[in-house]
C-alpha cells in the first residue's frame, strides 16, 4: 500500500543509515494500513558495485514495520556499517490483494533469485494473469502469488531479450508500462543499474522529494517525450518542439540536478508524509510520468504526446505539517474514508465490471458460480454494518437470483442454532474478516455442509482463508472505526455477484444493462452527494443538542436507516433508531411529535406512494420531517419542510446515495457534541 525510496547521491551513508531512512519512511506511512513490509538494499560492500559485482539483498516480514526492523537486525550476512557514496534503496509496506500476507508475497518483488530487478508496487495489475502465462511459457518461474512480481519479471524479460547493451532502465521500464493494465505506483531497482531509480505511476500517487544544499539546475523539469525514438522536449506553449534531434539528454534543459555535480538525494514515495521531514521540496508525478535518476540527475519522461499536456513538472514547496499530511485535508480517518467513496467503489468494480459489454466477471466466484446457481437459498450472515449491506442488497438478490433470501446477524444466527443444510450457500459479509460471530457462524455452516462465500477487505484474514471462495472488495484499509467505504464497497460487491448470478437469463437483460450503467455512474453521483457536506454540517448544528433522531424509510432504503441510526450512535453517543416505515402505525408513531428530530428517506421507487403515506403520518402528529429524496421530486420537496436532494440512481442502487448524507451527519454531529472522531480509529473484532 506505500511506497518509499531513498536514493543519496555524493551523500555518503552507511547501511545502518540507509535503513534507518527506510523504516522510518514506512512508519511514517503506516497509518494507512498494511500487513506486511519489506526493503530492498545493495547487497556486499560499497566497492563491490564499483567493480562491477553487484548485488541486491532483500529482507521481508509479515506484520509491522517494527517486525520488519527486528528481522533487519536478526540478518547475520548484513554488515549495517559499510558506508554507501551512492545508494537506492527501496521500502514497502503492502495490503495484501493477491495472495495472503507473507514475506515471499511481500515487497520488494524480483525477477529472479539472483534479484537482478526488484520492484515496489501499489495497486493491482489486472491482465496479471496474462503477463504470467506469457512470461511462464518463456520459462520465468513464480514464487509468490502477487500480481507485482509479473513486473519484475517482465522487466527481466525485455532486459534478456535487448537489442542492445545500452539500453537504458528507463526505456525498460517504459516498455514494461506499457503492457500493463490496471492501477499502478511502482520504483524500480536494478543490479544492473547501480545507484540509479526509475517509477512510474498509472491511477496510484507517487511524488518525488528533492533535497541538496546546492543550487538546482532547474525548478521546472521539463517533459522527455520519445518520439520516432528521438527525445524532445516542448515549451511552455506545449507547441513547439525544442531542438529535437540534437537534445542531449541529460542536460539542465532536460532534467533536475545540484549545479557542479554536489551532493543530491531522492525521496520516491506515494504520499508526502514519509518525504515531509526531509525535504518540503517535492514534483508530484502525473499519470504515465516515468521518472528516473541516473548519475544523480533526475529526468521525467513520456511515451505519448496529448493536446493540453503541460510540458514540465514543477518543484512544489509543502507547507503542511506531518499530522496534516497524514490525514490529507480531513480532520479524521471517518470523515477521509467518506470522501474516498468515489474511489473505493471503482476499486471494487475494476477489472470486474465491464461497462462496455455489460458484463461481469468475479474471478474468485468463476469456478464455483454453477454450484450457487443450483442452491436452494442464499444466507447472508454478518455483523453490524456488514449486516446492512446485507439487508440493503437482499430485495435485488431475490430479484435477480430468484432465490430465497435470509440475512441474518451473525450472533443470532448462532443463538437459535439456525437449520442449514448442503444445498445452501452461506455468505459472509465482514470488512475485517475476523469478526468472531461472523467466523463462528462460519465455521458452523461450513460443518453442516453449506457451500461458503466471503465478501471481505482484507486479503489473508481468516474469513477470506476460511470460506470456500469469495470476492475481495478491495476498497483499501479501512481505519475509522466507523465503517463507511466498506459498506459501500460491500453494497457493490453484492449487486455484481447478484449481475453475474443471472448473466445467461434473457429475460433479465435490460435490468441488468440498467443496473450496469447504474453502476458506471456510480462514482460521479458519490461526488455529487459529497458536496452536500456543507448544507448537512449546518443540518448537523441544528440537531446536535437533541436527545435522540429516529430514522425512517422502507423498501431500499430500511438498511439505510438502521446503518445511520447506527453510525449516529456509534461516534456521536446520541440515540438514534431506524425505522421500518411500514411498521410507524404498530407502535413507533407514538414517538412522534413537534420536538422530535425525524429523518425520512423517500426516494422514487416502488415504496414512493406508501413512503409519502408515512410522511403524512409523521406531519400529522405535527412531525417536522427531514426528508432525504430525489432532486428531482418535486413533489416531495414541495411538501416538505427540509430536504437534503441527492441525485437519482436505478432504484437498487439508490441506497449507496441515500446512506452518504448519514455518514457525513453522524460525522459532525460528533464533532459538535465534542468527540475527538480521529480517536475512533482502531477496530474491536472480538465480539464474544
Ligand atoms: C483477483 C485479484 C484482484 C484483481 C482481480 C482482477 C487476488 C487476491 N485478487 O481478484 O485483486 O482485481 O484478480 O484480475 O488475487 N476468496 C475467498 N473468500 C473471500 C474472498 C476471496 O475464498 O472472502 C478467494 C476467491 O475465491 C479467490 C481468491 O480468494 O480464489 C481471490 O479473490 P478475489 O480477490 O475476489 O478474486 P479476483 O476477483 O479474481
Ligand atoms: O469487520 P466486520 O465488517 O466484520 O465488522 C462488523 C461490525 O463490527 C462493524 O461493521 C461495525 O458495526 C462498524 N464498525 C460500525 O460502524
Amino acid at each position: 500500500m506505500c511506497i518509499f525510496a531513498y536514493l543519496n547521491y555524493h551523500v555518503p551513508r552507511t547501511r545502518r543509515e540507509i535503513l534507518e531512512v527506510l523504516i522510518k519512511g514506512l512508519r511514517r506511512l503506516e497509518y494507512r494500513g498494511y500487513d506486511s513490509a519489506g526493503v530492498g538494499i545493495d547487497g556486499g560492500n560499497s566497492k563491490e558495485w564499483e567493480t562491477n559485482s553487484k548485488s541486491i539483498h532483500l529482507i521481508k516480514q509479515t506484520g509491522k514495520v517494527k517486525a520488519l526492523d527486528e528481522e533487519i537486525h536478526r540478518q547475520q550476512d548484513v554488515d549495517l556499517d559499510v558506508e554507501f557514496d551512492v545508494h537506492l534503496g527501496i521500502a514497502h509496506t503492502r495490503w495484501a490483494t493477491h495472495g495472503v500476507p507473507s514475506p515471499v508475497n511481500s515487497h520488494p518483488q524480483r525477477s529472479d533469485k539472483n534479484n537482478e530487478f526488484i520492484v515496489i508496487h501499489n495497486g493491482i495489475i489486472t491482465n496479471y494473469k496474462d503477463l504470467k502465462k506469457f512470461l511462464e511459457s518463456k520459462g520465468y518461474e513464480f514464487e509468490s502469488e502477487t500480481d507485482t512480481e509479473t513486473i519484475a519479471k517482465l522487466v527481466k524479460y525485455i532486459y534478456d531479450n535487448r537489442e542492445s547493451d545500452d539500453i537504458t532502465f528507463t526505456t525498460l521500464v517504459e516498455q514494461v508500462t506499457q503492457q500493463l493494465e490496471g492501477a499502478f505506483a511502482l520504483v524500480l531497482k536494478s543490479v544492473h543499474y547501480p545507484g540509479e531509480a526509475v517509477g512510474s505511476r498509472r491511477g496510484g500517487p507517487l511524488l518525488i522529494g528533492v533535497r541538496s544544499d546546492h543550487k538546482l539546475s532547474t525548478d521546472h523539469i521539463p517533459i522527455l517525450y520519445l518520439i520516432n525514438n528521438v527525445i524532445c522536449v516542448f515549451d511552455i506553449a506545449g507547441k513547439d518542439k525544442k531542438s529535437c534531434n540534437t537534445l542531449p539528454r541529460m542536460d539542465e534543459d532536460t532534467c533536475l540536478f545540484p549545479v557542479d555535480e554536489k551532493a543530491v538525494e531522492y525521496y520516491f514515495a506515494s504520499d508526502a508524509s514519509a518525504v515531509i521531514e526531509h525535504t518540503n521540496r517535492v514534483i508530484f508525478l502525473e499519470d504515465d510520468d516515468i521518472a528516473a535518476v541516473r548519475d544523480g540527475r533526475l529526468s521525467i519522461h513520456r511515451i505519448k504526446r496529448t493536446a493540453g499536456d503541460h510540458p514540465a513538472r514543477a518543484i512544489q514547496t509543502l507547507q503542511m505539517e506531518l499530522q496534516q499530511i497524514m490525514k490529507g485535508n480531513f480532520s479524521s480517518f471517518m470523515q477521509k474514508e467518506i470522501f474516498e467513496q468515489p474511489e473505493s467503489v471503482v476499486n471494487t468494480m475494476r477489472g470486474r465490471v465491464n461497462f462496455e459489454n455489460n458484463t461481469v466477471i468475479l474471478g474468485g466466484l468463476k469456478d464455483h458460480i454453477k454450484e450457487i446457481q443450483r442452491c436452494r437459498r442464499l444466507i447472508m450472515i454478518a455483523c453490524g454494518t456488514s449486516y446492512h449491506a446485507g439487508v440493503a442488497t437482499r430485495q435485488v438478490l431475490e430479484e435477480l437470483t430468484e432465490l430465497p433470501v435470509m440475512v441474518e446477524l451473525a450472533s443470532d444466527f448462532l443463538d437459535r442454532n439456525t437449520p442449514v443444510f448442503r444445498d445452501d450457500v452461506c455468505f459472509f459479509i465482514s470488512q475485517s474478516g475476523e469478526t468472531a460471530d461472523s467466523l463462528l457462524a462460519l465455521r458452523y455452516c461450513k460443518g453442516r455442509g453449506a457451500l461458503t462465500v466471503g465478501i471481505t477487505n482484507t486479503v489473508g484474514s481468516s474469513i477470506s482463508r476460511e470460506t470456500d471462495c469469495g470476492v475481495h472488495i478491495n476498497a483499501g484499509p479501512e481505519i475509522g472505526v466507523a465503517s463507511t467505504k466498506a459498506y459501500t464497497s460491500q453494497f457493490v460487491a453484492l449487486i455484481m455477484f447478484a449481475l453475474l448470478m443471472c448473466d445467461d437469463r434473457i429475460s433479465m437483460q435490460p435490468r441488468r444493462r440498467e443496473i450496469i450503467q447504474g453502476l458506471k455512474v456510480l462514482p460521479d453521483l458519490i461526488k455529487e452527494v459529497l458536496s452536500l457536506d456543507e448544507e448537512i454540517q449546518k443540518l448537523a448544528a441544528e440537531l446536535y443538542q437533541q436527545k435522540s433522531v429516529l430514522i425512517m424509510g422502507r423498501g431500499y432504503h430500511y438498511a439505510t436507516c438502521l446503518e445511520g441510526a447506527l453510525k449516529i450512535k456509534e461516534i456521536t453517543y446520541m440515540h438514534s433508531e431506524g425505522i421500518l416505515a411500514g411498521e410507524l402505525k404498530h407502535g413507533p408513531l407514538a414517538l412522534v411529535d413537534k420536538l422530535m428530530p425525524v429523518i425520512m428517506i423517500i426516494m422514487r421507487d416502488h415504496t414512493y406512494t406508501k413512503c409519502q403515506n408515512a410522511l403524512q403520518q409523521v406531519v400529522a402528529r405535527q412531525g417536522r420531517p427531514i426528508v432525504i429524496c430525489d432532486k428531482d421530486d418535486y413533489e416531495t420537496i414541495k411538501n416538505s419542510s427540509r430536504t437534503i436532494k441527492v441525485p437519482h440512481s436505478v432504484d437498487c442502487l439508490q441506497g449507496i446515495l441515500s446512506v452518504i448524507p448519514l455518514q457525513l451527519l453522524s460525522f459532525h454531529l460528533a464533532v459538535l457534541r465534542g468527540f475527538d472522531v480521529s480517536l475512533f480509529s482502531t477496530r474491536l473484532h472480538l465480539t464474544f
